[in-house]
């Protein structure tokens, strides 16, 4: 239903624009976005011109340049924590919580996504020696930017990723949460919800991030934070596939949730809306690999050569640090889901044995780091 078109200048309007539906997408009763065409198929929101439009990008920026759009292979990323085994084995044991917090915790950090709209673009005129117009980076804040975080969030009176996720979780498991209850399960997890205390002051960030920078002094800081933004969304995007993966089977699984599989049918949806967020990530960081960035002193740098250090700082940190932290906090809520049973010792050594050995597989992914060039 997508037509090919070599379109290259868009307005918001236009890239914000949804197809025709024939049926609203409705989600536990709520109004979300997307819909289905006339044979029923689900249709994901706002991609009538942001899909041909990307595409169009795409085969301008391989004839300019002759060279390929970023790819970051799936099997870059681990499998999902829990595994399928791990979780099926909870819940035939009656632990459920774990599972219930994951749904939450996807749910939530899908919302973040729309800070995106917040990222402020440098004067590109001014910052890159070629050309910049007719491409993805000249429409991030005309449309792009804008059309990903209402995917996330919702907007207006239509659920976006966050609602989809916390209701697909509860279908499956009967509401199996109040507000307070997932607030503490998300400290637990060490995250906050914006809103919920642990203010987050805007200078102190900035500070914080400038003190963090790894480019020379002479790029324009905003460059360096608006790629470090899109290049940690794109990977927590493209890793977030393995979840969708797991996601489905476990919310397929007729025998162990409820809801006949309604809710494995919403992370499909979720799942295609998701590929245009990629896509357009991947044309962007690919269009600015590929041009000459002018610094504050009038010095030209490689586009890869600014791209690529943030890239692999980025790579390092979702397969390193950020990926151990992940694996703590969901080991700790199966611990904690299971304290004061008699049988938790055993539980957790089952649970444990039924893992992968991905810790030890460390250094098997860090050899892919680089992979930019
Ligand atoms: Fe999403
Ligand atoms: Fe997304």
């Amino acid at each position: 239903m997508t037509t090919s078109t070599d379109q290259l200048d868009w307005s918001t309007d236009e890239l914000l624009a949804d197809h025709d539906y024939a049926e609203p997408q409705i989600v536990g009763g709520v109004r979300c976005h997307g819909g289905y065409d006339d044979t029923g198929a689900y249709v994901s929101p706002r991609t009538r011109n942001r899909v041909p439009a990307i595409d169009a990008w795409q085969r301008a920026h391989r004839a300019t340049f002759a060279t390929d759009i970023i790819d970051v292979p799936l099997e870059t990323w681990p499998e999902h924590y829990p595994n399928v085994p791990q979780a099926r084995f909870l819940l035939d044991h009656g632990v459920r919580d774990p599972i219930i917090a994951v749904l939450t915790r996807i749910g939530t950090v899908e919302g973040f996504g729309g800070l995106i709209r917040y990222t402020s673009v440098p004067d590109l005129p001014s910052t890159f020696v070629e050309d910049t117009r007719s491409t993805a980076l000249a429409h991030l804040e005309r449309g792009l930017f804008e059309a990903h975080a209402r995917d996330e969030t919702g907007h207006e009176d239509e659920g976006g990723h966050t609602l989809m996720w916390w209701t697909a979780r509860d279908i499956a498991f009967e509401n199996p949460v109040t507000e307070d209850q997932t607030t503490l399960m998300l400290e637990r997890m060490g995250i906050s919800q914006p809103g919920t205390g642990g203010a987050i002051d805007p200078a102190r960030l900035r500070a914080e991030a400038i003190a963090n920078r790894i480019l020379p002094a002479d790029i324009d800081f905003d460059l360096e934070s608006m790629l470090n933004r899109m290049i940690g969304l794109l990977f927590i995007e493209i890793s977030a596939f393995h979840a969708f993966d797991w996601a489905q089977t476990i919310l397929d699984d007729t025998d162990r949730v409820a809801g006949d599989g309604e809710a494995g049918s919403i992370i499909a949806h979720i799942r295609s809306d998701e590929t245009p967020h990629v896509e357009y990530l991947k044309t962007v960081l690919t269009e600015i690999r590929d041009r000459t960035i002018v610094d504050e002193k009038g010095h030209e740098h490689r586009g890869a050569d600014v791209v690529g250090p943030l890239w692999n700082r980025a790579l390092e940190n979702s397969l390193g640090v950020r990926r151990d932290a992940q694996l703590d906090a969901m080991r700790a809520e199966v611990a904690h889901a299971v304290q004061g049973r008699h049988d938790a010792g055993d539980l957790l050594a089952e649970f444990d044995a039924l893992g992968s050995t991905e810790r030890d597989a460390r250094g098997h992914w860090a050899h892919r780091v680089g992979s930019l060039a």
